[in-house]
């Protein structure tokens, strides 16, 4: 950036220098100082300059002006409004070159929900250009893989992947428009370049935060650069774009709310994957949350690496907004935030907009569980009472070493009180066996966490060293493979004891369950969930139109059904239907 910012406040170098050596500057600099820096894979680098300087000079007269330049040339790496992509290419790229024109993209998602709901900002992106969406393989033009890269064994299944995918790029035929191959998400911000070096198929590399870079870098790849974007942000939420639900009959959306994470749990590669914390301004998310209403959507669930860290400081004056506090007993590692509007503030707002709509949120960090937002969801009918409480390991020694901030005692002290605020609340934990250093009393304490919670839904993993992060740096992984195995079996048979134990308070119960559609095992049954989120089988039958039967009907997905609950195991409950309802009229009487 340095020398073409002194070139042009001198207003020499380019009037002075001979074209050639000005189109490489302005290119060198394009690449360094454009809207989102393109790393471009370095092998094909002099062949694209030759290509693009031939390419430029023609284009010369109608090509970049000053004007256009200096406007580039000083916008900053974070944008707030990066959607000038698509509306401001770049003037060697012109705006049809940056058209889908019918190509069909095909989309596979791996690894957590926020990367379910980058896949639908992506679709949302390029069918805004022109490009047409396939839900089959072989009919796609563009596969663009959604990766994760939490733990070594989620890149190996996209490795695997690449591998099949190798073969179809090769038997394409030479009359259809070449197959383009895109890494997005987590593996690309981790990989970067090196994906393409490793795998010659893959065309595009794009972050987490830069899939409105999609139409530049496949527009790319069509005139022969395989490129990379994984420029993070400390700004882009993707708040004006509205994703695209994939599935007609959904009964239920995800909404992103932030993305991020500051915590850097010492085993975690998120913050590294998909950068710092920020939060989507409030006033964005309550008009998609009113959109997913108005379609006829019962429930939502509010998504982000650590959403109830949720701060929305967009207007001035949520500035003065009253400061909430962590949980008790819990420290923050890293410095407390200040000011805006906080989580407690927009569950408040997003559950009055629709009483009918369930709301959820996932995934939260223990330490922000304030009493407001737990009072919020005790009082809101429609805010599920299920909270996801990750503790990862049951021993002070090893929450130390992850760095979580929380003693064992704090955790089950918010346990409690999180039990006593609010009735019935469903439980689940995310746990990880195996991390470094520890030894077989640490894993004692976490079976016995796992023992006393009774958590209904558990995510048990064995660790997964990741580069870069702090364990990477400074911890040993020392525990053997085979001990991680056996104590992540033993964690997942405490887990089973307790959820089956949880969910055998729930027989003879009545409950509220939204449906989803037919069960997956038979024709005869309807599945939904209760508030809990515990999947709920019942016989689909005629029952009665509200709890005091204003005739007879069958359920559909989107219903709410009252169900008395009849048995359960680990992970399902079945029941039978007494009448459909819903959420208000069940608050009302039951
Ligand atoms: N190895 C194993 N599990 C991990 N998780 C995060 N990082 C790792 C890792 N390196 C788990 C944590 C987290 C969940 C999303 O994934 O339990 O809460
Ligand atoms: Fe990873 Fe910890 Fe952030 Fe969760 S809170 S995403 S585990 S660093």
């Amino acid at each position: 950036m340095q020398p073409l910012k002194c070139a042009l406040r001198t207003g020499q170098t380019l009037r002075q220098s001979p074209l050639s050596s000005v189109i490489g500057q302005i290119l060198r600099t394009y690449r360094t100082t454009n809207h989102l820096n393109a790393e471009v894979y370095p092998e094909l680098e002099k062949q694209q300059d030759d290509r693009l300087q031939r390419d430029f000079s023609s284009r010369l007269a109608a090509g970049p002006t000053f004007q256009h330049f200096l406007r580039n040339a000083s916008v900053p790496q974070e944008k707030s409004d990066s959607s000038a992509t698509v509306e401001d290419p770049p003037p060697y790229l012109t705006p049809e070159a940056l058209l889908g024109r019918g190509r069909k993209v095909y989309l596979e998602t791996y690894g957590c929900q926020m990367n379910v709901n980058d896949a639908e900002i992506a679709w949302a992106i390029l069918q805004k250009s022109g490009y047409l969406r396939t839900n089959t393989l072989h009919e796609a033009d563009v596969i663009l893989l959604v990766t994760c890269s939490i733990r070594e064994k989620a890149e190996q299944a996209i490795w695997n992947r690449l591998k099949r995918l190798k073969f179809i790029k090769a038997r394409r035929l030479r009359s259809q428009v070449p197959l383009r191959i895109g890494i997005l998400g987590c593996m690309a911000e981790r990989l970067k370049e090196e994906i393409l070096h490793r795998e010659k198929l893959v065309d595009i590399v794009a972050g987490p935060d830069a899939y409105r870079d999609l139409p530049r870098l496949l527009s790319l790849a069509d005139s022969g650069q395989r490129s990379a974007n994984v420029l993070l942000s400390l700004e882009e939420t993707y708040a004006d774009i509205m994703p695209v639900q994939t599935s007609s009959n959904a009964t239920s959306a995800f909404v992103s709310i932030m993305r991020g994470c500051d915590n850097m749990c010492s085993y975690c590669i998120v913050p590294f994957t998909r950068g710092r914390e920020r939060s989507r301004p409030i006033a964005s998310i309550l008009e998609e949350v009113k959109k997913l209403s108005q379609q006829g959507l019962k429930e939502v669930t509010l998504l982000g690496q650590n959403v109830n860290s949720y701060q929305d400081k967009s207007e001035m004056q949520f500035n003065n907004a009253m400061p909430t506090h962590l949980s008790r007993g819990f420290s923050e590692n890293y410095k407390t935030k200040k000011g805006g509007l906080r989580f407690a503030d927009l569950l408040d707002q997003v559950s009055r907009v629709d009483p009918e709509m369930r709301i959820r949120f996932t995934s939260p960090h223990p330490k922000d569980f304030p009493d407001e937002v737990l009072q919020l969801i005790q009082e809101r009918n429609n805010i599920c009472k299920q909270i996801h409480l990750p503790a990862q390991s049951g021993s002070n020694r090893v929450l130390e070493l992850m760095r979580r901030g929380y003693t064992r005692e704090a955790y089950l002290d918010l346990i409690h009180h999180i039990r006593e605020s609010v009735s019935g609340v469903n439980l689940s934990s995310d746990f990880i066996a195996g991390f470094c250093g520890e030894t077989e009393d640490d894993h004692l304490q976490t079976l016995s966490l796992l023992q006393e919670v009774r958590y209904n839904v558990g995510f048990l993993f064995a660790y997964s060293m990741r580069q870069k992060t702090r364990a990477y740096h400074r911890l040993q992984d020392d525990v053997p493979e085979e001990v991680k195995q056996r104590r992540l079996a033993e964690l997942i048979a405490a887990f089973r004891e307790g959820a089956t134990e949880a969910n055998m308070a729930m027989v003879g119960h009545m409950q509220l369950i939204l449906v989803e559609g037919p069960s997956k095992r038979s024709t005869t049954e309807l599945c939904g969930r209760n508030d809990g989120n515990i999947r709920v089988i019942f016989p689909d039958i005629e029952m009665g139109d509200g709890i005091d039967c204003r005739g007879l009907i069958r359920a559909q997905p989107g219903d709410y059904v009252l169900v008395k609950i009849t048995s359960s195991n680990s992970q399902s409950l079945k029941g039978v239907a007494l009448c459909r309802t819903s959420l208000q009229e069940y608050s009302a009487h039951c």
